[in-house]
């Protein structure tokens, strides 16, 4: 049996993408091989939203060169996102390269290897009609209990520093019967959580308006609505469309978890209007607490970058401001980096490296500082969470999350999909420690 290796780079949309890869390779009749010396096919999912990545796919191509001059008959593909910015230029970088494929053409891959190579291109890329829903295709779920489902693809906005657009395409929204029967099927597998995936899920369904009118919120009941789904998350909202009847639909749907991540990316309007996000720091601020207002208990994180164009000490002392006030829960924290072919890489006032280093450092002690502070309130509680697996660093310690999104390594007897009662002894600025809560009370 030949045998296959992804590897995955990126966001859950691409985590998501690489299962329907290895169904549609596993369709093919391959199997999944232990590391990408044992593979036949050795599949790279690119991310390319920052050039760390761009790098550090570099380096794995560097490997996969050495692999194929060992072993030239071993296919080497490239696909997702950095594949799809560079599209053929990908074989003249990499002249090793067998196949090459975009986010939204993964089943070019099949297509390719069933034909053994002949007669298809080796690249297809697509940001317009070759785009299909990688929901159409096989999967192979990496977790038990949890699962992601794709509502959209694309994005419309125009964020002058983001490249999601570009390699993305326009959005398209997947329609709500398709996404239903996917959820209730994975209830009927076992699976307790869903994650609904868009780059923008909160303009979900406006593109379908015209003949179904529905919007995001009304999803959200639906989904609520399937029996067996205990959790439901959904990622990433913008704040700029995140209306009303979503807040509504958060605070009445049962499973729909206490958890929401708002990208904020800079705490100045100046920096917002340059960065095109089309909110002000005053809207975000209270679109924070009509969600807090709306949801007790809610969480949220946040991603920011640091060191855009133009950014002064003042604009990003904003940002401090804005992370002090509305104190999140957690943050994922960016140094700006310019890519090509978007609005802000040629702007002329790109800030110094050291000036964006500094910056990052601080706001990392600010939020550090705070999602330890959040952390510790929880101490004394009983959380419910939905176990996981073994805890990562304690085999003796069970690990899973709570409706919050916190990671909880927990001292109790229980199963992977267990739903239990967790009490909190301990917590850092990004896991918390606890015990059985029924266990602790015997
Ligand atoms: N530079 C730095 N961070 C970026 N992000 C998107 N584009 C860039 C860029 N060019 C960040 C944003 C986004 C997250 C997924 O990545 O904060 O929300
Ligand atoms: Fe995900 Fe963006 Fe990276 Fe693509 S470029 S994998 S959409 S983070």
């Amino acid at each position: 049996m030949k045998r296959y290796f992804v590897t995955t780079f990126g966001c859950q949309m691409n985590a998501h993408d690489s299962e329907r890869i290895k169904g549609v390779l596993e369709d093919l009749g391959l199997g999944e091989a232990p590391s990408q010396a044992d593979a036949d096919v050795v599949v790279f999912n690119t991310c390319t939203i920052r050039e760390k990545p761009d790098q550090r796919l570099a380096a794995h191509l560097g490997q996969a060169a050495a692999l194929k001059r060992a072993e030239p008959d071993r296919i080497i593909a490239v696909g997702g996102c950095y594949a799809e910015a560079q599209r053929e230029r990908i074989f003249e970088q990499y002249p090793f390269v067998d196949v090459a494929f975009g986010p939204g053409t993964i089943r070019h891959l099949a297509d390719w290897l069933g034909a053994g190579g002949e007669g298809v291109p080796r690249g297809l890329f697509g940001t317009a009609d070759e785009r299909r829903f990688s929901a159409a295709l096989p999967t192979r779920r990496e977790r038990r209990v949890q699962a992601w489902v794709q509502v959209s693809m694309g994005c419309n906005s125009v964020c002058s520093y983001c490249i999601v657009p570009h390699v993305r395409g326009r959005e398209l929204s997947r329609r709500p019967g398709e996404i239903l029967a996917e959820v209730t099927r994975l209830a009927a597998e076992g699976v307790k959580e869903i994650t609904l995936l868009g780059q923008n899920v909160n303009s979900w369904g406006r593109d379908l308006l015209p003949d179904i009118g529905t919007d995001f919120g009304e999803l959200l009941r639906a989904c609520d609505a399937v029996e067996g789904i205990a959790r439901i998350r959904f990622t990433s909202p913008h704040p700029k469309d995140f209306r009303r009847p979503v807040i509504e639909a958060m605070a009445e749907s049962r499973s729909v978890c206490e958890h929401t991540h708002l990208p904020l990316q800079s705490g100045s309007s100046r920096m917002l209007k340059r960065m095109r996000r089309t909110y002000s720091r005053e809207r975000f601020v209270k679109l924070a607490d009509d969600l807090r207002t709306a949801i007790p208990d809610l969480a949220l994180t946040t991603d920011i970058i640091v060191g855009f164009p133009g950014e002064t000490e003042a604009d990003f002392r904003e940002t401090l401001d804005v992370v002090e006030e509305i104190r999140f829960d957690g943050a994922f924290t960016f140094i700006y980096s310019p890519r090509h072919g978007t609005e802000a890489a040629t702007m002329p006032d790109q800030v110094p490296e050291e000036v964006r280093h500094e910056r990052l450092e601080r706001l990392v002690d600010v939020v550090q500082r705070i999602a330890h502070e959040r952390n510790q309130e929880r101490i004394g509680r009983v959380e419910e969470v939905l176990v996981e697996g073994p805890s990562r660093t304690d085999p003796a310690l069970l690990r899973g999350r709570t409706r919050r999104n916190t990671t909880v390594n927990f001292a109790g007897s229980a199963q992977p999909g267990d739903l239990v009662g967790v009490r909190i002894e301990a917590a850092t600025s990004t896991t918390l420690r606890g015990s059985d809560a029924a266990a602790v009370a015997a």
